[in-house]
Order: structure tokens, then C-alpha cells, then sequence
């Protein structure tokens, strides 16, 4: 699915952008150009970081 329209992205190249390093919009839009023009996207690019973020964090492995 399209997320940013402006600049053709979809919701796959942002999750592997993550997946491959990027941590912010910072990163991603200038990474991918996000969020760079109208920002409409910006919204819903954030979500798909954060989501994607949440699911590549490795769980904490703790001492009992
Ligand atoms: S839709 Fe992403 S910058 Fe316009």
C-alpha cells in the first residue's frame, strides 16, 4: 500500500528501511524522502517506524 504518495513509497520499503537501520523520521525521510514534500504521510510513516521498531526490538533477556 501506498504511504507516501508525493514520492511513490509504500509501507514495505518504510518497514525495510527499518529492518535495515533506520530509527526516525529523520532517518527515514532522508533515507526515502518521507514526509519531505506535502507531509501528509508523516502521520502514518511515523506509525508504520514505531510499529516496525516495536517489532524488530529483541526481547530483553532478564536475571531471576
Ligand atoms: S505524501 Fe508524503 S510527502 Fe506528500
Amino acid at each position: 500500500m501506498y504511504v507516501c504518495m508525493c514520492h511513490g513509497i509504500t509501507d514495505r520499503q518504510i518497514r525495510e528501511a527499518v529492518c535495515d537501520g533506520v530509527g526516525s523520521m529523520r532517518e527515514l525521510c532522508a533515507e526515502l524522502g518521507v514526509a519531505s514534500s506535502c507531509g501528509r504521510c508523516a502521520q502514518y510513516a511515523k506509525q508504520l517506524l514505531d510499529e516496525t521498531l516495536t517489532d524488530t526490538q529483541v526481547p530483553q533477556l532478564t536475571a531471576a
